[in-house]
């Protein structure tokens, strides 16, 4: 079975190629040029993506050895994400499916992330503690196998990505802040400054906000930014990252206590933080649970996960039509409220 993924769901255009279960061809193009903005542009996102989708499923192709037709399946992201830039990835993959008439298959981004654990060599083993760690969410979920999937917290305001972004600008590092925030944090005092982690008695939910506003006001107490030393920074940085890795730790630890599951697995941009990954492997092993993090290539957006989530829901029985329509909210979709 040869299936094609095309993932466009907000900076990243990717297409991939699983061909017999192999990773043939997983191809990101990144549209770098919107740090010049200090944010993701929509309309400027859905332009660039109108560009290269064409280009770049054609190499896709030609890496894998393979011509249009020999597709089996064509899976795309349908949502959530920024809907003027869902849209490019998902009608190009539609038109492909109906010229070529092959199947055509609707993807969640969140599913793809959840399942991204399986194209790595030691895959999650059902059921498993799932913990999304984006841009734009932060869930943590029991995933109990293909098609079922139990949400146990969301985040109640900001993602964690989103909150290592909004720390990382008002210490001036730009975008996207994640990667930024964690090489300063490396050099900083993570005793420094004793930053707000929240206590949410409420389901295994999270809360960003706080601490991003904690930040915030630590920064104008020294007189703004640019009252700020390099090294100073670098313990705001190393508090910061400290006080978000303890709250999604701190959920992960409860949730083992209550849930018997085998592997945990940490997915999305976020994922891609070592102090996050050293924490993690320290709740594994003392739980004696296999901890699954994708490679950083499968961290951050990318097709090869759209593609392994379109083949695991056409594999169980799941068919799609041409008419599905993209969406941009997770609230809005249908696909985990339907199996959970
Ligand atoms: O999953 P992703 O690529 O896109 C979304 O679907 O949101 O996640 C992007 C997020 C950004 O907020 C970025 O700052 C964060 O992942 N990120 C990191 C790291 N690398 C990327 N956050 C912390 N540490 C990192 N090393
Ligand atoms: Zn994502």
């Amino acid at each position: 079975m040869i299936v094609l993924g095309i993932e466009s769901s907000c900076d990243e255009t990717s297409v991939a190629v699983i061909k017999n279960n192999i990773l043939s061809a997983n191809l990101v193009s990144s549209q770098d040029f919107h740090k010049n903005y200090g944010g993701v542009v929509p309309e400027l996102s859905s332009r660039a993506h109108l560009q290269i989708i064409n280009p770049l499923t054609k190499e896709a192709l030609k890496k894998s050895d393979i011509e249009l037709k020999d597709i089996d399946l064509i899976a795309a992201t349908a949502g959530p994400g920024l809907i003027g830039a869902l849209l490019v990835g998902l009608t190009y993959a539609k038109g492909l499916a109906l010229g070529l008439n092959k199947p055509f298959i609707g993807v969640n981004h969140i599913e793809g992330h959840i399942f991204s654990g399986f194209l790595m060599q030691e895959k999650p083993e059902f059921p498993f503690l799932c913990l999304v760690v984006s841009g734009g969410h932060t869930l943590l979920l029991l995933v109990k196998d293909f098609t079922e999937i139990c949400k146990l917290g969301n985040t109640v305001d900001d993602a964690v990505g989103e909150s290592f972004d909004k720390a990382a600008k008002l210490l001036g590092f730009g975008y996207p802040g994640g990667p930024k925030i964690q090489s300063a944090a490396q050099f900083g005092d993570v005793k420094k400054i004793n930053f707000p982690v929240a206590e949410l008695k409420d389901k295994l939910n999270f809360s960003f906000s706080g601490l991003k506003t904690a930040v915030l006001r630590y920064v104008q107490a020294q007189g703004g930014i640019d009252k700020l030393t390099e090294e100073h920074k670098n313990d705001i940085a190393a508090c910061f990252q400290s006080a978000a890795v303890n709250a999604l730790t701190k959920n992960v630890k409860r949730a083992l206590e209550k849930y018997e599951v085998k592997s945990i697995s940490v997915v999305g941009g976020v994922a891609a933080n070592n102090h996050l990954k050293s924490e993690m492997k320290k709740i594994a092993e003392k739980n004696k649970k296999s901890l699954i993090v994708p490679d950083i290539q499968f961290c951050g957006d990318n097709a090869a996960m759209i593609a392994f989530r379109g083949k695991s829901l056409y594999e169980n029985g799941i068919r799609d039509t041409l008419s599905s329509k993209p969406f941009p909210a997770l609230n809005e979709n249908h696909f985990l409220e339907m199996y959970s």
